[in-house]
């Protein structure tokens, strides 16, 4: 009976010890953060302390607030908003931004609490994944793997793939309306291509238009718009100009070759937001005009011999000093000069042109091109050559006396013989 007894009480001893260890050797953290707070609970439950529990730990998300600690056994814990497990120290699931291949996802920096989700599994990151439509997804997952660094980027703290995924996504002024004129920061957003351009247009201060040039909705301009109400701009936040600005000050003036005083700008008024701002110098023949660039419809370039420059009254220095080059059998027009924008001109560094008549041809130039023969018969006033030197720039316009005998266009071939046969007679 006794042996009966002690056998009862070690058994039941046995029993008693081994519910103890079940019940003390689960470990789980307990704390809980809100993720306003971003609290350690939230952001490293590791550091957190722990706790014996029964059977299984819980994390749980619930309106902002993050719990973990020990699950009841009646307690029920499903997902989204909650999840257990068996193991010590198991809780330590992170919350991460999820947001699954929408434009938003892509566009916006995803912050606002609508987005954030319970990792269902502990050990789970968060992952930012850049898809082949170009869309981002987030979610939980495993770390991404390597070698995908262009298409993948995991962190492994709460909220951590959070903002503009790539971080150099284009991004644009995005608006349209009466508040669109002068932007803000608060109307920045990503663009659905990471290589988006930005563009500007619109009709007046209250009914302008900003966004990106992949925008699949409203009102947009494509990348290669050809439409001149569209400006397009490759930078972040470039399409910022507003309908109208003030196109400051530049030298204003016709036939004006010569260095102009500063002083003597005038204002170039408004300009609109697809018009450029600046000042210009442009070259017509023997015509030198200056302007503002938001004035010059066909724009500044080297094709119509124009030059520019965005300071207030930068168009001051002295155009580039040039004389009228041409023989008369060659070039039409070169005999009388009567209208010489239509004749050719040359750079003429040295300052000095001429204008002469050798072997009956009229012959215009840089002084420093002519024959050493030909300088001296010019500078020495050898009658028959009616040689004359002058010093601005396209001057050697002066008509020939008489009719020019072999002053017909058309002599091919003369005209480099001649020059070879005065340049060498010396
Ligand atoms: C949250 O944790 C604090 C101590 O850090 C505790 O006082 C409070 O009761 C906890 N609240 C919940 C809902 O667990
Ligand atoms: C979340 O926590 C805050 C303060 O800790 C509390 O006022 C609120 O009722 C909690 N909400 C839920 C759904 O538990
Ligand atoms: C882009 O691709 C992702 C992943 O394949 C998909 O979830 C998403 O719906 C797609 N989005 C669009 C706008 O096609
Ligand atoms: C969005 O994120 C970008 C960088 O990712 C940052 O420059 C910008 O300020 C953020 N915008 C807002 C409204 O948080
Ligand atoms: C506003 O601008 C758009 C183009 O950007 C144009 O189609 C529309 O007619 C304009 N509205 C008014 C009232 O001018
Ligand atoms: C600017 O846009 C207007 C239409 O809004 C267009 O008529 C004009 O030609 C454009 N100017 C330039 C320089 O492209
Ligand atoms: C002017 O001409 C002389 C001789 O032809 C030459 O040595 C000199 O470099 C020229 N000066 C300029 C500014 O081109």
């Amino acid at each position: 009976m006794r042996e009966y007894n002690l056998c009862v009480i070690v058994i039941a001893a046995l029993i008693v010890t081994q519910v103890d260890r079940t019940l003390a050797t689960l470990q789980c953290y307990s704390c809980n953060s809100t993720i306003s707070e971003s609290g350690s609970c939230l952001m490293s439950p590791s550091t957190e302390n722990t706790i014996s529990c029964e059977t299984q730990c819980y994390t749980q998300f619930n309106a902002g607030n993050l719990t973990r600690g020990c699950l009841e056994s009646e307690a029920s814990c499903t997902l989204p908003s909650c999840s257990s497990c068996t193991a010590d120290k198991c809780n330590t699931n992170v919350v991460c931004q999820e947001c699954l291949g929408l434009e938003e996802c892509a566009t916006t920096n995803v912050t606002t609490t609508g987005y954030n989700a319970l990792c269902p599994e502990n050990g789970q990151v968060c992952v930012n994944q850049l898809n082949e439509n170009k869309t981002v997804t987030r979610q939980c997952g495993v770390a991404c793997a390597a070698g995908t660094e262009s298409t993948c980027s995991s962190c492994t703290e709460s909220l951590c793939n959070v903002g503009l995924y790539p971080k150099n996504r284009r991004q644009c002024y995005t608006c349209s309306g009466a508040e669109c004129n002068a932007v803000t920061s608060t109307s920045v957003a990503g663009c659905s291509q990471v290589d988006a351009g930005c563009f500007t247009t619109g009709t007046s201060t209250s009914n302008m238009t900003r966004g990106c040039t992949s925008a699949t909705t409203g009102t947009k301009c494509a990348a290669d718009s050809s439409d001149p109400s569209c400006l397009v701009c490759n930078s972040d936040f470039c399409n910022s100009l507003a309908y109208q600005r003030d196109a400051g000050s530049c030298i204003i003036c016709e036939n004006c070759a010569p260095q102009q005083v500063a002083t003597e700008a005038k204002s170039c008024g408004e300009a609109q937001y697809n018009q450029t701002v600046g000042c210009y110098t442009m070259t017509s023949g023997t015509n030198v005009i200056r302007g503002c660039l938001n004035a010059l419809e066909a724009g500044c370039s080297t094709t119509n011999s124009c030059t520019s420059c965005s300071e207030n009254a930068c168009n001051v220095a002295a155009s580039e000093f040039k004389c009228i080059e041409c023989i008369s059998n060659e070039v039409s027009g070169c005999w009388s000069a009567s209208d010489p924008a239509t004749l050719p001109a040359v750079s003429c560094p040295n300052g000095t042109c001429f204008s002469g008549v050798w072997n009956e041809l009229g012959v215009r130039g840089c002084f420093t091109s002519a024959s050493h023969l030909m300088q001296y018969q010019c500078t020495a006033k050898v009658e028959p050559h009616q040689c004359i030197t002058c010093t601005e720039s396209l001057c050697n316009k002066v008509a020939f006396n008489g009719a020019g005998p072999l002053g017909q266009v058309g002599v091919v071939g003369l005209l480099m013989g001649l020059v070879i046969a005065l340049r060498s007679a010396l």
